[in-house]
């Protein structure tokens, strides 16, 4: 199978400090690097957007929606670890990707930053499915963005026992199963 070198813009879908999907994104975004992709991490609690309302863009897109636009236009691909959150994709994520979907500043629309683009999906959770369930909502969710999602997705069950102090995981498994992933995506 070819494979073809990516330029990743990777987050997680959650804010919190100690959160299971920034460790799980960590982990992914060094087996991304090793494989020879360039990744850019970013953490959204840089990106703080208010929740989606049609009178805050009509009065002026906020700036950190701009700014994550461009971010988003300078990747040809994605790697997204959320978690789940009654079953479904948290606000977050979905609030991200709907201010994402707004037009651009040169007046172009927004899924121009998707259209043609590949994304890996991966979650983690304390529970015994890992966030499948999330994984799957937002598998749909991004493909009506016009994005290819990668067929291998990954879901880290137990999170809260799956990393050691370091950030790393304890089992050399999660790695192979998120270097499947990666492969997906460097196979489009
Ligand atoms: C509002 C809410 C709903 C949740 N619903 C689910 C759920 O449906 N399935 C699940 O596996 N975990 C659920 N959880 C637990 C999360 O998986 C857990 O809080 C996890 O640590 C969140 O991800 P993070 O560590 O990356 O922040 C829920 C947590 C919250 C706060």
């Amino acid at each position: 199978m070819t494979q073809s070198k990516k330029k990743i813009l990777a987050f997680a879908g959650s804010l919190r400090a100690d959160s299971f999907n920034k460790k799980l994104i960590q982990n992914a975004v060094k087996i991304a690097e090793s494989e020879g992709h360039e990744v850019t991490l970013i953490d959204l609690n840089d990106f703080p957007l208010p929740i989606y309302n049609g009178d805050i863009e009509d009065a002026g897109m906020p700036d950190k929606v701009r700014e994550l636009q461009a971010l988003f236009a300078k990747h040809d691909s994605f790697l997204i670890a959320t978690p789940e959150y009654n079953g479904a994709v948290p606000a977050l994520v979905k609030n991200t990707l709907d201010w994402m979907s707004r037009s651009l500043e040169n007046g172009d629309s927004g899924i121009t930053l998707f259209k043609g683009k590949v994304v890996g999906i991966i979650s983690a959770s304390p529970g015994a499915l890992g966030g499948l369930r999330a994984l799957l909502a937002l598998r749909d969710q991004l493909a009506k963005l016009s994005l290819w999602v990668a067929p291998t997705q990954f879901a880290l069950s137990k999170a809260h026992e799956a990393f050691a102090e370091d950030g790393s995981f304890k089992d050399e498994e999660q790695a192979k199963r998120i270097k499947a992933v990666i492969a997906d995506m460097a196979a489009f």
